[in-house]
């Protein structure tokens, strides 16, 4: 049966890792499963990814067009298509990066981003957003040195606004998200997913 799951979160709150865990118990069960990354997973979201991580000085409404066309162009080749098929898609980031990052995190019209994130998606929605909840700088530690980018590099104040966002859009459809306590071992974190995701697939 087809599904939609989205996984959120601060930068380094461990959503790579448990979308990663789901996506091998699926596939281990035999279902029909992709993970996508966003910005990414297409061409041009290959080229848009290394632009949009590059540090070079954009404007915030140059940002927000881009991580849009990203997920216009992975919306349209790779997920509607998997779902399509009756797939199931494991979204490692989607529109609500967009209303955090972006809207809450630089202060961007939310209704627009709304209605950008609409046009790009085709009107998509997750059956169900994973949101990893914990304390910003705990996160952030976990990056480490290697491997940062501009975004791990924007000062704490701009995380701890993502933060709040994220609480607020999770608030907001409670029947919609899954918060989680990000601190806790991934094991168990895994388990949790996975006893929500057999209620819905
Ligand atoms: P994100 O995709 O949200 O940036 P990652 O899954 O890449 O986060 O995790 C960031 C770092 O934290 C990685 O080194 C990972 O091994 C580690 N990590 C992930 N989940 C946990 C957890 N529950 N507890 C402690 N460390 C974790
Ligand atoms: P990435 O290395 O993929 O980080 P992560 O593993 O945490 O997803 O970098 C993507 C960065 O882009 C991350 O800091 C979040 C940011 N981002 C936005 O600002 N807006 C968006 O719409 C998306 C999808 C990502």
């Amino acid at each position: 049966m087809a599904c939609f799951i989205a996984f959120e979160g601060g930068d380094g709150s461990g959503k790579s890792t448990q979308a990663r865990s789901l996506l091998r118990r699926l596939r281990r069960r035999g279902v029909k499963v992709i993970r996508t990354h966003e910005p990414g997973g297409t061409p041009l979201g290959q080229s848009l990814r290394r632009l949009l991580k590059s540090g070079d000085s954009m404007t915030p409404m140059s940002e927000l067009m881009l991580f849009e066309a990203a997920r216009a162009q992975l919306v349209q080749q790779v997920i509607r298509p998997f779902l399509d098929q009756g797939g199931v898609v494991i979204a490692d980031r989607f529109t609500s990066s967009t209303m955090a990052y972006q809207g809450y995190g630089r202060g961007l019209d939310r209704e627009l981003i709304e209605r950008l994130n609409r046009e790009a998606t085709g009107g998509l929605e997750p059956d169900l957003t994973v949101f990893l909840d914990l304390p910003v700088e705990t996160a952030l530690a976990r990056k480490g040195r290697g491997n940062r980018d501009n975004f791990d590099d924007a000062p704490v104040d701009f995380h701890r606004r993502i933060h709040r966002g994220y609480a607020a859009l999770a608030a907001a459809d409670p029947g919609g998200w899954l918060v989680l306590d990000g601190q806790r071992p991934p094991e168990e974190i895994s388990r949790e997913i996975w006893a929500k995701v057999q209620t819905i697939i």
